[in-house]
């Protein structure tokens, strides 16, 4: 099944979630309203409120909450966005400029604390205790992950274990409460639960090794962001941690001093490096193991075109191009 596939699955829920996300980006302050309106119709892949939909449904979900928290879980992964954006100094995003890039860093930050604490307020809407402790910690966690990375940047010694600690906070946190809220709007049983949260989370972390190769190896075309844009904040990613491990001695210091300089200056090399050294496959078939037991979490539900749809998706995380 390819992604259009999945969606048509769900397609009225995902048109439900289209509708309420650009309810609730209102505001009658003005630069909120335009800067909101631009990221989300820059499109996005909408994977995570995919897996929200994917998930309550394969765990007979009925009523709305499933197409709200969907698209609170769009609104707080647009947040970090906007966030990200800044901290990265990245200029493109979705195929756009970025809102840091149009707006300043100031107003990209204030309109993501905006979606933020909308999140929340639409969050209230569900009247669940469980779905509050699920993404209040949640959205801690991308906060640590993001300063974790913070903290690795421009730091050549970052072994693969902090990288993968980052990895996890920062991104497969929000895959996992996406798939987890499946399960508590459905009442599941505690095995469910958590096979539907270790599905989340394996799968994010596959998503997060894949984006890492495509910042050294995809078209701009395609991901809508530029390349390099991990090698010039210095942050090492996996197919650096790799090059640097593997490569000669020479390669090995280059890389370092790539890392801890930052800049666009040394992409040729670096890239040289990486794929002397099998970078890009190591990083792809770290992430195909993670797939491989996003698939395998999945043992405990029952059979459904839902269940199938969650396998394509973890296929789809690692295979994808942009
Ligand atoms: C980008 O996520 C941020 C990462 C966690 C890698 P997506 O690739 O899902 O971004 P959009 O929403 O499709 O633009
Ligand atoms: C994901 O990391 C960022 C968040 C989880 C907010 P990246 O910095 O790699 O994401 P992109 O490449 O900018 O989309
Ligand atoms: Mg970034
Ligand atoms: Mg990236």
């Amino acid at each position: 099944m390819n992604v259009e596939a999945l969606r048509s699955l769900v397609s009225d829920d995902i048109d439900a979630v289209d509708g309420l996300i650009r309810e609730r980006l209102a505001s009658d302050v003005a630069l909120i309203n335009q800067l909101s309106t631009y990221i989300i119709n820059s499109g996005g892949k909408r994977l995570r409120p995919l897996l929200v939909l994917l998930a309550a449904r394969a765990c007979n979900v009925q009523g709305s909450q499933h197409v709200n928290l969907a698209a609170v879980i769009e609104f707080i992964h647009t947040a970090t966005l906007l966030h990200d954006d800044v901290v990265d100094s990245s200029q493109l995003r979705r195929g756009n400029m970025t809102a840091n890039a149009v707006w300043g860093n100031e107003a990209a930050i204030l309109v993501g604390d905006f979606l933020y604490s909308r999140a929340f307020e639409m969050m209230v809407d569900a009247n669940d205790m469980r779905i509050m402790e699920i993404l209040s910690h949640t959205t801690n966690t991308i906060a640590e992950g993001e300063v974790l990375q913070l903290l690795n940047c421009h730091d050549a010694d970052t072994t693969e274990a902090r990288y993968m600690d980052v990895v996890c906070r920062k991104t497969a946190k929000l895959f996992e409460a996406a798939a987890q809220i499946g399960a508590v709007l459905g009442n599941q049983p505690d095995p469910i639960e958590a096979a539907l949260a270790s599905y989340g989370m394996h799968l994010g972390i596959a998503f997060q090794l894949i984006d890492d190769v495509l910042d050294y190896s995809a078209s701009p075309e395609d991901t809508g962001k530029n390349l390099g844009d991990d090698l010039a904040e210095g942050n090492p990613t996996l197919p650096l941690i790799h090059a640097m491990c593997q490569g000669t001695p020479e390669q090995a210091s280059m890389i370092r001093k790539a890392i801890e300089n930052g800049g666009h200056d040394n992409m040729s090399a670096v890239c040289a490096t990486i794929e002397s050294t099998g970078g890009i496959p190591y990083t792809a078939m770290a992430a195909q193991r993670e797939a491989n037991l996003a698939i395998t979490a999945l043992e405990p539900l029952p059979e459904s075109p839902y269940k199938e749809a969650l396998y394509s998706l973890a296929e789809f995380s690692v295979n994808r191009k942009y």
